[in-house]
């Protein structure tokens, strides 16, 4: 189906709907860096700029509006989050593009701690909005390990299907546990050990992109990125600021002995190796930090139809999704 995607960064949830043959017509961000790594892994249609300043005009008709709406003002990560913080107003851009264009189904990613602000109001709110712009919602929380990436990293995912569409989304099944599960054909979670067990190090011969880290000591204070990393385990999650100021969260190598390469954080998120980034270690450790997992967002990318028959539109239903 084609798909508009908003807040597209470098690209990881709109390389999952690629690789889950749907075909991205228009997407958007305003970093720089992010939208040239982008245009060189995924494509030229990425427009570089606000999107509060982009009318809805210029955004062409589609069936699938997709976006990971800036969560900093919503995230736990940020201990000044409140509900005044401008960033957090930019899921009305998704809303009005929804409510302008009316695409058959949305999904929007977020923070799990956009469902507790203010006591859950927000949310509440959020959804709220998306009900009343016509679209029958539901949303879950998803665990990237439980989807192959060698990453605890719970993210909200919300659907949205317009309510005239007789078309039910499901969730995608997990394919991985934290145990095996044998009954339920359930792999075991990949370590972050097991991920990178073949990757050399930085300083030796090898021909691998962004293999290149920063060299900060490391800190074990117990605090975010600052902890070490079990080998053991998936990684803990990965995170980063929304734009270019500010830093970012790099998680120690399993080693424990450096700070992971720009390479080993991609492949922490599920990058393939041939996916580049453009800008300086810092920025594209944001923009890694910044993306839903490609694995993740094949998973999710699955569920959508190819196509839609006529007589599965224009039907009046209050199914829920
Ligand atoms: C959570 S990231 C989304 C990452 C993306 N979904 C992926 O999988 O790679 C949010 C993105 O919103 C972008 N952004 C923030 N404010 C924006 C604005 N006003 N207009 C356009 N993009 C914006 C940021 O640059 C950032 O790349």
């Amino acid at each position: 189906m084609n798909v508009v995607s908003l807040f597209s960064g470098a690209g990881g949830l709109d390389l999952g709907f690629i690789i889950a043959g749907h075909n991205i017509i228009w997407a958007n961000d305003n970093f720089e860096d992010a939208v040239k790594t982008y245009r060189k892994n995924i494509g030229r249609h990425i427009i570089c700029g606000d999107i509060s300043k982009i009318s809805s005009n210029e955004i062409p008709n589609h069936d699938i509006l997709i976006g990971g709406f800036p969560c900093q003002g919503f995230s736990v990560a940020n201990t000044n989050r409140n509900n005044k913080d401008e960033r957090n107003k930019l899921y009305l851009e998704l809303l009005r593009v929804l409510v302008d264009k009316r695409p058959k189904f949305f999904l929007a990613e977020n923070v799990k701690g956009i469902l507790s602000l203010m006591k859950g109001k927000v949310f509440q709110m959020i959804i709220a909005d998306f009900r009343n712009a016509g679209y029958r919602v539901k949303y879950k929380v998803l665990n990237a390990a439980d989807f192959g990436v060698p990453q605890r990293r719970e993210r909200v995912i919300i659907l949205g299907v317009r309510n005239d569409i007789e078309y039910n989304l499901e969730y995608p099944e997990p394919t991985h546990s934290e145990v095996k599960d044998l009954f339920k054909d359930k792999k075991k979670w990949i370590t972050i050990g097991e991920a990178l067990k073949n990757i050399p190090e930085p300083e030796s011969k090898h021909n691998l992109l962004n293999h290149t880290y920063s060299k900060f000591k490391l800190k074990f204070n117990g605090y975010l990125g600052n902890r070490a990393v079990d080998p053991n385990k998936p990684a803990p999650t990965v995170t980063a600021r929304g734009d270019e100021k500010g830093g970012v969260v790099v998680l120690h190598h399993p080693n424990n002995i450096r700070r992971m390469s720009v390479r080993e954080l991609a492949i922490t998120q599920s990058f393939p190796l041939d996916f580049f980034f453009e800008g300086n270690n810092s920025s594209a450790y944001r923009q890694i930090g910044n993306a839903v997992p490609p694995l993740l967002a094949f998973a999710l990318a699955s569920i959508f139809p190819k196509e839609i028959t006529q007589n599965e539109t224009n039907k009046t239903t209050t199914k829920t999704i």
